[in-house]
């Protein structure tokens, strides 16, 4: 069993593994170099052989006990026809949205389109460097996904009122986003993934409707997913009550983010914990990332516990920070 699959199986498991999401990105030259020559983010993800060997390069530096696929949450809207292009600087940005067009496609056409993440997935699952490791598939939760489809960009710095004026539309949306997000995760999985990780990364802008729009959708694709035998990460990020999220949605793990008081956490969820470190830290210096880093440790030391960050690790963190990081966690007992 993985060390993952053993930290989510057995109550008492003393293993600390750890993985860092966004490990495939900017922060790795190896990564960059390849960026550099492949303009085109989405065909980029598309490729198989190159998608494939960005998912390994961060196993083969820091011998992380999982992978995560080369890929991107807006890989949905792509496969929808919503267009997605990543320009320089601005981060994501969307084509207009037809709801018409949306309702006309069918799972063969959109599995077709994202054929090559599957092949790629395919490919990376049997290479014998992923041996005893996991290789987690991923999706947006349906709530973030519609974020981006409605402001056509990140909501980062205005999350347009609109969204919300249309109910009716919103609706729709919704369900058309969690059939096709339900048949993204039921490809991954047969293609080889072994766990799948659902990121929210806009949870936390929903101040009403939350069990409309985040509880109620994501609880039928964390059951869709628990139903196809693998297990189910959820990173409700930002989102208020952590518990009362896992106490209704149980997925088998949740990442909780850099805001969450890990000791407040370790009291009240009952399920295993990931992650929590705030990314700056490792644009610290080693003496406060070992300080921080054991905090965690300590305190989850008698919780199921994998070590993650709270949120994606920053572009502009040092190579040295990141093994040093490894290091620290391998070596406590
Ligand atoms: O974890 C990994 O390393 C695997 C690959 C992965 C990417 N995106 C590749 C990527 C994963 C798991 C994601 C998830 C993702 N994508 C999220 C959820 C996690 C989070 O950060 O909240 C979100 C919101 C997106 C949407 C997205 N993709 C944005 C906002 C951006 C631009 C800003 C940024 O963070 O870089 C992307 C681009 C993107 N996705 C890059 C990578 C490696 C950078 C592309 C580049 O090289 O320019």
């Amino acid at each position: 069993m993985t060390p993952i699959q053993e930290c989510i199986q057995n109550k008492n498991s003393k293993l600390n593994p750890i993985w860092i999401m966004r490990q495939a990105g900017r922060y790795l030259p190896e990564f960059r170099e390849i960026r550099a020559k492949n303009p085109d983010f989405i065909k980029l993800c598309l490729n198989e052989s190159l998608s494939s060997e960005i998912t390994l390069q961060p196993i083969k530096r820091f011998d992380f006990d999982a992978a995560i696929i080369f890929s991107d949450i807006l890989m949905l809207p792509y496969g929808l026809d919503q267009e997605v292009k990543f320009e320089k600087g601005l981060g994501p940005k969307l084509g207009e949205l037809d709801l018409n067009r949306l309702e006309s496609i069918n799972g063969n056409e959109f599995s077709k389109k994202l054929n090559s993440v599957y092949k790629s997935i395919s490919k990376t699952s049997v290479n014998p460097i992923l041996n005893n490791k996991d290789l987690i598939g991923f999706v947006g939760a349906p709530w973030t996904i519609l974020v981006y489809m409605i402001n056509k960009m990140s909501p980062k710095n205005n999350l347009s009122k609109k969204i919300f004026k249309d109910k009716l539309f919103v609706k729709k949306l919704l369900v058309i986003i969690e059939k096709f997000l339900k048949i993204h995760i039921e490809n991954q999985i047969k293609a080889g993934v072994s766990i799948i990780q659902i990121f929210d990364s806009w949870a936390g802008l929903l101040e009403e409707n939350i069990s409309e729009y985040i509880y109620e959708p994501t609880l039928n694709l964390v059951n869709y997913t628990k139903k196809l035998g693998v297990p189910v990460i959820c990173f409700p990020r930002g989102i208020d009550n952590y518990k009362n999220f896992c106490d209704v949605i149980k997925p088998d793990m949740v990442n909780i983010d850099y805001n969450v008081d890990p000791k407040k956490a370790v009291k009240e969820i009952k399920i295993p914990i990931q992650g929590g470190l705030d990314p700056k830290v490792l644009l610290s210096d080693k003496e406060n990332l070992h300080k921080e880093v054991i905090k965690y440790l300590q305190i989850f030391k008698d919780h199921p516990y994998v070590f993650n960050l709270g949120h994606g690790i920053l572009p502009e963190t040092k190579i040295e920070m990141v093994e040093e990081l490894v290091k620290i966690v391998r070596e406590f007992k």
